[in-house]
């Protein structure tokens, strides 16, 4: 059986399509695409259809990870179609909550730094207002979640 992962930020733009297309990076390089897929959603409709913001694209690239993918918004229909629901912050944790009227979902939602090993933070920094750095260093972050969330899955 496959396992559906969906991972969701604000806008779908810089660190959900970050984090799904590090997951297939690093599932293509162990051989285990057929064993898990991966798609992300932003809570917001802010952003639907755009591409992946090119400052994360750049970022990506450094660590020869091609981002692609147009975004689109969380809805709860996806409650049902994954098996497991990665919340980059807190407040998109909150925001697809309260989407789970009947809490009968409440247990595939988790918040992706659980995951991390080396990095100590407890969300995935927001980057949009700033530098490059943030940029940087939000794939560095993701690379050690997926690493670790791949390690947990049971494949
Ligand atoms: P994301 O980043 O949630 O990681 O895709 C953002 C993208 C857009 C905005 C904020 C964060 N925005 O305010 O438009």
């Amino acid at each position: 059986m496959t396992t559906r992962l969906l991972f969701v930020c604000l806008g779908n733009i810089c660190r959900s399509p970050s984090a799904e297309n590090i997951m297939n990076h690093l599932l293509a390089q162990r051989g285990l695409q057929t064993k898990v897929s991966c798609d992300s959603a932003g809570t917001s409709s802010y952003h639907i259809g755009s591409c992946p913001d090119s400052r994360m694209t750049a970022a990506a690239k450094k660590r020869g990870i091609s981002l692609v993918g147009r975004a689109r918004q969380f809805t709860v229909e996806d409650f049902e179609q994954f098996d497991l629901i990665l919340a980059m912050d807190d407040s998109n944790y909150r925001n697809i909550l309260a989407l789970d009227s009947s809490g009968q979902y409440a247990a595939k939602v988790k918040r992706m730094c659980d995951f991390c090993h080396d990095y100590p933070d407890q969300e995935v920094p927001d980057p949009y207002y700033g530098g490059t750095d943030g940029f940087d260093y939000v794939i560095g972050l993701l690379m050690d979640a997926c690493d670790g969330l791949l390690q947990e899955l049971e494949i």
